[in-house]
């Protein structure tokens, strides 16, 4: 590992002359916009080849993408207040849960996050832990022996399914298909890949954008029917789950959601809350088929510290393969492939002018794969993360769930989730890969594989 601190400053000082950053020429209009549809994943590296700060324009907008760590670390951390976040309705698609954390700024923002964070305490999570090894045990005794499956779709109803269960206390059994097929829309309406995405407005009724149109109608009306069973059955403080503590809150110690705003918020963790998680399922167990080695080790790992038990909360600090093997496919496909800002103020950095009203880029998939902070950095090599590698890499050389005030409410969760349902689902079954061991990316909402991840079901003794 060549973890280099090197030049880059974090707070560098401010310049009379600074001048825009370098970048790619781009035809008006259409700018790099094609350049980013023909190839969304090289797009980034293409970038890289300018310097640690450059200026391209997507979608008609105005965008600086920023590659150094200690330049993500100021955007995201010491100098947060000059950024909001990046609002993707920008290039003329639809707002997406406005009133939902995810989006909201300032006091909102912030009243919003401290009553969302009670449902995230460790003993919370600990307690979630069984439910996640059962619907993994009961999703895996679904598939049967020789059977062929789409993968990413299987583990997207597997994580809706947790969420339901968990954070809504509520089965999700029939309007499984409705959550998971907006997540579906949602990206396929962000898919750069497809010109009209940036260039059309929502009104326009555009194959994706129909398909989309009617995802979220379906979406919103399971939305209102979760929040109005719960308010039927009541028992709102006896209960542990995100739905009931956001029912229940009053001021002062809480924050009284408005009806626009409880909606906002399930959309939100219903959608942010099991894509992510699902898409490392899948990237994982597509990296163990093309890694077989590292699979018997993590089977040697489960055994001796499992023995014939599922997982459990207090295995999981023991499960330290199961951790690199996570945290290794997290840096080569961050679900979140980039977080997006707006500056709100002009910025200097790196010695640039980052004018106000400019979108700013922080992409991890560039900076997980940089050969300055990772050895052969598009290798799955789990045991790079052994050895105190981690205190010599600079902060923010990884980042899968964001930094700052803004980092992923639900990282705890997700990892919880990913160490505990890994194991149930890989003592059950074997797969093996049908479909193309390294494929096409499409960067949308999230980094999706641009197919079905296709694996063949074997049922272990
Ligand atoms: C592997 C799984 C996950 C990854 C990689 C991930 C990644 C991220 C990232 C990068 C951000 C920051 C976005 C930004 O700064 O613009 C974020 C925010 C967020 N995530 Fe996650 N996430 C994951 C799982 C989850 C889960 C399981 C939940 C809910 C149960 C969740 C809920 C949220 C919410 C609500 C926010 C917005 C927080 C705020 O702005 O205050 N995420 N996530």
């Amino acid at each position: 590992m060549t973890a280099t601190t090197e030049e880059a400053s974090a707070t560098d000082d401010s310049t009379e002359e600074a001048e825009l950053p370098p970048g790619p020429d781009g035809w008006p209009l259409l700018g790099n916009t094609l350049q980013l549809a023909r190839d969304p994943v090289g797009f980034f590296d293409r970038m890289a080849s300018y310097g640690d700060v450059v200026r391209y324009e997507v979608g008609g907008l105005p965008f600086t993408m920023v590659l150094h760590p200690a330049y993500v670390e100021r955007l995201l951390v010491t100098d947060s207040d000059s950024v909001r976040k990046f609002r993707f309705e920008e290039f003329g698609g639809n707002e997406f849960a406005p009133d939902g954390v995810l989006f909201t700024e300032g006091e909102q923002w912030r009243a919003q996050r401290t009553v969302l964070q009670n449902a995230f305490t460790l003993d919370r999570i600990e307690r979630y832990g069984g439910t996640m090894v059962d619907v993994a045990a009961d999703h895996a005794a679904r598939w049967g022996d020789g059977e062929e499956l789409a993968v990413n779709r299987q583990f997207s109803d597997l994580t809706v399914d947790v969420l339901a269960r968990t954070l809504f206390d509520l089965d999700v059994d029939g309007r499984g298909e409705a959550i998971t097929s907006v997540a579906r829309a949602i990206n396929e309406r962000g898919d750069p890949r497809t010109l009209s995405n940036f260039f059309l407005p929502s009104w326009v009724p555009t194959p994706s954008q129909r398909r989309y149109d009617r995802a979220m109608a379906a979406f919103e009306d399971i939305v209102d029917e979760l929040i109005e069973e719960r308010r039927r059955v009541g028992d709102l403080e006896e209960r542990d789950d995100l739905l009931s503590l956001l029912l229940a809150a009053e001021e002062p110690d809480g924050y009284r959601h408005s009806e626009g705003e409880l909606r906002d918020q399930l959309l939100t963790f219903l959608f942010a809350g099991h894509e992510t998680t699902s898409l490392t399922l899948a990237y994982t167990t597509l990296l163990l088929t093309r890694h077989p080695d590292v699979l018997e080790r993590l089977h040697e790992e489960w055994d001796e510290v499992l023995g014939d038990d599922d997982p459990s909360p207090t295995d999981v600090p023991d499960l330290n393969l199961t951790d690199r093997v996570l945290t290794e496919s997290l840096r080569l496909y961050p679900p979140a492939f980039a977080v997006f800002r707006t500056a709100v103020e002009d910025i200097e950095i790196g010695g640039y002018l980052i004018p106000e009203g400019t979108n700013v880029t922080l992409p991890q998939i560039r900076l997980h794969r940089d050969p300055r902070f990772y050895d052969d950095p598009a290798a799955f090599r789990p045991n790079r993360w052994t050895g105190g590698v981690e205190a010599e890499l600079p902060d923010y050389a990884y980042f899968p769930f964001g930094g700052g005030p803004r980092h992923c409410i639900g990282m705890r969760f997700a990892t919880m989730e990913l160490k505990l349902v890994l194991p149930t689902l890989l003592r059950r079954v074997e797969f093996e890969l049908l479909s193309d061991p390294d494929p096409e990316l499409s960067p949308g909402a999230t980094l999706r594989p641009a197919d079905d991840v296709r694996m063949r079901v074997r049922v272990r003794e």
